[in-house]
């Protein structure tokens, strides 16, 4: 047995994304097929469609998704069908090298999904990759039960999509790699999906002041909308702005959610002396950051990365469902274009201008 449905694939690298038909096969052992509710459209979607980041072609990119389960294959025991779950774009083995040291965010094994193909084209049965394994830019993906987050109740299905990257991504830069304390202040660059969640995530943790950067001015109301008390226009004397608003010290923290060599730079210069820069973006391996080698030990700064908000989904998504009933995640200010599958271009044009915050796909 098999299932049609509709889906944005990206034939090759550099082409334009075209909306046909894929088959997928039923569930196999451990597997789970899942019906979009919703999916979020990542600057990362846009890496790998341009081949800033590599992925297997033809692929159904999309790793931030929500949806219910519809059909479970043998063995599964995580979800049943009718649940709601949000997916998982870097599942952990549990067993190798880093998942044993505790870091499954790490894992070596997490991305084996993406490398063999998921489905095929219906038109001629080529094989079809599943983008970062999730494959959410279709009306309905087939995963291991390992890539799948139940919903708690109270969340509403197709804000939940988000939490599947920018939130985990976004409060876990802050609250489990940056680990930011009450007080300290920080500064933002790059104010997309990710970025906002950064600044939500600073909020909660009771940071300040929280200053916020972007190359687009129309980005303040956002910015302030999701938790920065100051706003700051990016240009060559970005950090020290910055460091201005921070009585001349630099700021404690610095997220760079850009990945620019710029703007890694930018976010180092913004931080005081001993200050911690996270680096969320992921750039080009074209772009060198360059750094003198008296500057490192003159100001004794950490230049660190994070991956998935160096998290754990299953512990932190009911974690983060928990703030958005109470009120202190607002996933729908993160939302400012609601889109049909048709319309991810669209939505890859606001990213390339710097507009809006997260355009969210709904089924
Ligand atoms: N200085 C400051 N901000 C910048 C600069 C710059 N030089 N260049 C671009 N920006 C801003 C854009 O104006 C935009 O607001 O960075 C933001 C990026 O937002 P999105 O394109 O929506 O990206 P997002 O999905 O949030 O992802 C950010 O995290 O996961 C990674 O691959 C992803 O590297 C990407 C980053
Ligand atoms: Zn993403």
């Amino acid at each position: 047995m098999t299932t049609t449905v509709r889906a944005a694939l990206l034939p090759s690298v550099g082409a334009q994304l075209e909306l046909t038909e894929i088959t997928l096969p039923d569930p196999g052992p451990g597997q789970v097929r899942v019906k979009l509710a919703a999916a979020g459209v990542c600057h990362s979607d846009l890496s790998l469609a341009t081949g800033v980041l590599r992925a297997a072609t033809p692929v159904v990119l999309g790793h931030e998704g929500a949806g219910t389960v519809v059909a479970v294959g043998e063995g599964v025991t995580k979800v049943a069908v009718g649940d709601p779950v949000v997916l998982n774009w870097a599942p952990a083995c549990g067993h190798c090298h880093l998942c044993g040291l505790g870091e499954p965010w790490l894992c070596e094994n997490s991305y084996a999904a993406s490398v063999e193909t998921y489905a095929s084209r219906t038109s001629d049965g080529t094989g079809v990759y599943p983008g970062l394994g999730v494959a959410a830019f279709a009306e309905e993906t087939v995963v291991s039960e390992n890539a799948v987050i139940p919903v708690p109740q109270g969340v509403p299905l197709d804000a939940a999509a988000l939490l599947g990257c920018a939130v985990l991504t976004g409060y876990g830069a802050v609250h489990n790699a940056a680990r930011v304390r009450e007080g300290e202040s920080a500064v933002v660059l790059g104010l997309g999906g990710v970025g906002l969640a950064v600044l939500q995530g600073l909020r909660i943790a009771g940071a300040g002041p929280i200053v916020a950067v972007d190359v687009t001015p129309e980005k303040e109301e956002l910015a302030r909308r999701h938790g920065a008390t100051e706003f700051v226009v990016a240009d060559e004397n970005t950090a020290k702005a910055v460091r201005k608003l921070t009585g001349g010290h630099g700021t404690d923290h610095a997220f760079e959610c850009v990945g620019r060599s710029t703007t890694i730079r930018a976010a180092w210069n913004s931080t005081r002396r001993g200050g911690r820069t996270t680096v969320v973006g992921i750039g080009s391996k074209d772009d060198q950051v360059a750094f003198n080698a008296l500057e490192i030990f003159h100001f004794a700064r950490t230049l660190t990365a994070c991956v998935y908000g160096d998290g754990v989904p299953d512990r932190d998504i009911p974690l983060l469902a928990e703030h958005v009933r109470a009120g202190r995640l607002d996933l729908d200010s993160l939302i400012t274009d609601r889109i049909t599958l048709d319309e991810i271009p669209a939505a890859f044009d606001r990213m390339r201008e710097g507009k809006g915050g997260r355009s969210l796909i709904t089924f």
